[in-house]
């Protein structure tokens, strides 16, 4: 059974890496690391060498999601997993993995979500202080991918990778949270039409963080799309906003853990008009609409 240290990575596709930096750094409060060997924009947001990745491109959207194992024992039973599943992995190139910080590292397409996946184990000393700035971000919260079977998907998450459900909300939405990581959900899966990004969350330290975000999104004039409000499901409070080519962004306090041993069942909630926010926040349409092309269905 494959074991994760946590959800570490998210690559992004963006369109103007000038605008997208500023916007990163000073308005989301990621720490800027450096630029990669492609070329790439890396950033901070816990105690890893870099967390979010920015890539210049023609369309923006999701390049890529990092999945840090516990240890490079995890290597094996993934791989068999893998191959039991017929999904090809390839081994990430040597140059590459110390470019990027790991130890060393496989990637796969994933073919329910069309994402490229990459699952790591980071190099001994990667580890830095990541320093906040205006926001206290603790870490990459969780990605969600918008895909037309979400049962399908699910079925490969657990089955293959060894991710566990927390709750679905109807047909419309399941959590998940890769073991074994206490936090409700580190992906989760939205039915739609499109295999795409839904969005990016990013976890704070303080309901401050929260209230403060809304005053700085106003000054610059930072679409707030949905929220402030709370997730039924994980307990969360949560603000969506939108990054400057559309995509959208979550900042999220609070959410419910589970313990290793004996975790409570996955609930089955019903799909009601309060279920995404108790607090009942009206959701704008701008919304998880531009959601990007992943990059694997670009071109
Ligand atoms: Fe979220």
């Amino acid at each position: 059974m494959t074991r994760y240290a946590k959800l570490g990575q998210v690559e992004l596709n963006v369109t103007d890496l000038v605008r997208s930096r500023r916007y990163y750094e000073d308005v989301v409060g990621l720490q800027f690391v450096g630029t990669g060997a492609a070329g790439e924009l890396q950033f901070r947001c816990d105690d890893e060498h870099h967390n979010v990745s920015l890539h210049q491109a023609a369309q923006a959207g999701l390049k890529r999601v990092g999945l840090m194992l516990e240890d490079v024992a995890q290597f094996a039973a993934l791989q068999s997993r893998l191959d039991a599943a017929h999904v090809p992995w390839h081994l990430v190139p040597k140059f590459e993995c110390s470019a990027r910080q790991t130890l060393c590292a496989i990637r796969i397409f994933e073919p329910n979500t069309a994402a490229v996946l990459e699952f790591y184990v980071r190099a001994e000393d990667s580890q830095r202080p990541f320093a906040p700035t205006v926001a206290k971000i603790q870490r990459l919260g969780h990605v969600v991918f918008n895909v037309p079977e979400p049962s399908r998907a699910v079925g490969f998450w657990r089955d293959v990778l060894n991710f566990r459900e927390s709750d679905s909300i109807g047909e419309a939405v399941t959590f998940m949270r890769c073991f074994p990581s206490r936090y409700h959900h580190g992906v989760a899966f939205g039915r739609s039409t499109r295999q795409s990004l839904h969005h990016v969350n990013f976890m704070v330290s303080e309901i401050d963080d929260i209230g403060k975000a809304l005053s700085r999104f106003r000054a610059a004039e930072v679409p707030v799309v949905f929220g402030p409000g709370r997730h039924v499901a994980s307990d969360s409070v949560f603000l969506y906003f939108l990054d400057p080519d559309g995509l959208t962004l979550e900042y999220s306090f609070g959410m419910e853990e589970f313990e290793e041993a004996c975790p409570r069942e996955a609930r089955q909630l019903t799909p009601g008009p309060k279920i995404l926010d108790s607090w009942a926040s009206v959701l704008d349409p701008r919304a998880f609409s531009l959601a990007g092309t992943n990059e694997a269905l670009a071109g």
